[in-house]
């Protein structure tokens, strides 16, 4: 019996020392120290030895019970080692291994300018405003002065949803809604998409974003409107650019101005790039027409305002040196990454 002992503990320490999980190590215990295993086995035969045998062969199976229980402990411990060892091991990170190099996209040179102009005019305690593209032709047209059969429709043609239901052709559309829901004093921006049923080419697109501005309320006056607009051109160009005004007609403002600003190619002196004007142009402006604010419920006897409608892709072209519109929709990456 004490033979088959020293067997089972010498056994049971091989096969421990084999075993790579706990699952292996739990199966051993249950094999050795189990109810039905082979240490308890033996124990059971106990009674068949002699009163003198008895407490040596019982001291001993204690012992090598011990014995088993402790090898089993301390590989628990051996393996818990081993395997976070492995597990640091497999998870090793190469500090000094050269990175994937994640390219990152930027703002399109349109939401550039944009962002400027906004800025621009927030800084000036203007607000964002903004409204539908799928517009009334009331909005678009009616009211601002242009009714149906005017001849200034004509050169602002567009894609038509249903007789009264158009895509905007400009953002002075939003000016009505504005004016429709809020009170003097006014001062607003809105930027957005506008649409006009042109054929593309360098300068044309039948897509393409304005930024229209609005100021109203009791004294507003022409020179507010070029002091507004000569800040927001030295900002974007610096402060030696130049603005002009050049009498023009808009049905929606009176009196009416086009706005060009002196030519960054040659400062004024005339080139290729102004056609030899020294100025380009780059905006429409005026006094808010009176039936346009009475339409909207200002009183033209209280209140004056004036407006101004800029065209983005023209300062965003200035602004680069970009010589074909086309450029800013084509989506091609060589162009776009030069921003
Ligand atoms: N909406 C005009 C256009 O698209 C630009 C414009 C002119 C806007 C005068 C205005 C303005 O607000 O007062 O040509």
């Amino acid at each position: 019996m004490k033979e088959a002992l020293e067997r089972i503990e010498a056994q049971a320490k091989t096969l421990l020392e084999q075993a790579q999980d706990t699952k292996a190590l739990e199966e051993l215990r249950l094999r050795f120290l189990g109810k039905k295993g082979e240490l308890t086995a033996i124990l059971k035969q106990m009674g068949k030895l002699s009163a003198e045998e008895r407490p040596v062969i019982g001291q001993l199976a204690n012992k090598v019970r011990a014995d088993i229980e402790e090898a089993i402990a301390s590989r628990a411990q051996n393996l818990k080692t081993e395997l976070a060892q492995k597990r640091l091991a497999e998870e090793k990170l190469d500090v000094t291994l050269p990175g994937t190099h994640k390219k990152l996209g930027h703002a399109h040179p349109l939401s550039i300018v944009m962002r400027e102009v906004e800025e621009i005019f927030l800084g000036m305690g203007f607000d964002i405003a903004s409204g539908p593209e799928v517009e009334y032709d009331y909005y678009n047209f009616e009211a601002l002065n242009l009714p149906k059969n005017h001849p200034a429709r004509d050169t602002q043609d567009t894609f038509y949803i249903t007789e009264n239901i158009l895509l905007r052709t400009q953002t002075s559309s939003v000016q009505v809604h504005v004016m429709e829901n809020q009170k003097p004093p006014i001062r607003i921006i809105s930027p957005g998409r506008v649409y006009r049923s042109d054929a593309v080419d360098a300068t044309h697109s039948p897509l393409f974003h304005q930024i229209e501005g609005l100021v109203v309320d009791k004294g507003i006056t022409m020179s507010d409107l070029v002091g507004t607009l000569d800040l927001l051109m030295k900002r974007l160009y610096g402060d030696d650019c130049k603005i002009r005004l050049r009498p023009h007609h808009f049905p929606f403002t009176e009196p009416s101005a086009e706005v060009d600003v002196m030519c960054f190619n040659c400062g004024g002196a005339g080139c290729r790039m102004c056609k030899g004007e020294g100025y380009i142009e780059l905006l429409g402006a005026g006094m808010v027409h009176p039936k346009v604010l009475a339409g909207c419920g200002i009183d033209p006897e209280v209140y004056s305002g004036f407006a101004f409608g800029l065209g983005l892709e023209r300062i965003a072209m200035r602004r680069f040196d970009i010589h074909d519109m086309r450029l800013l929709y084509e989506n091609d990456l060589r162009f776009l990454e030069q921003f």
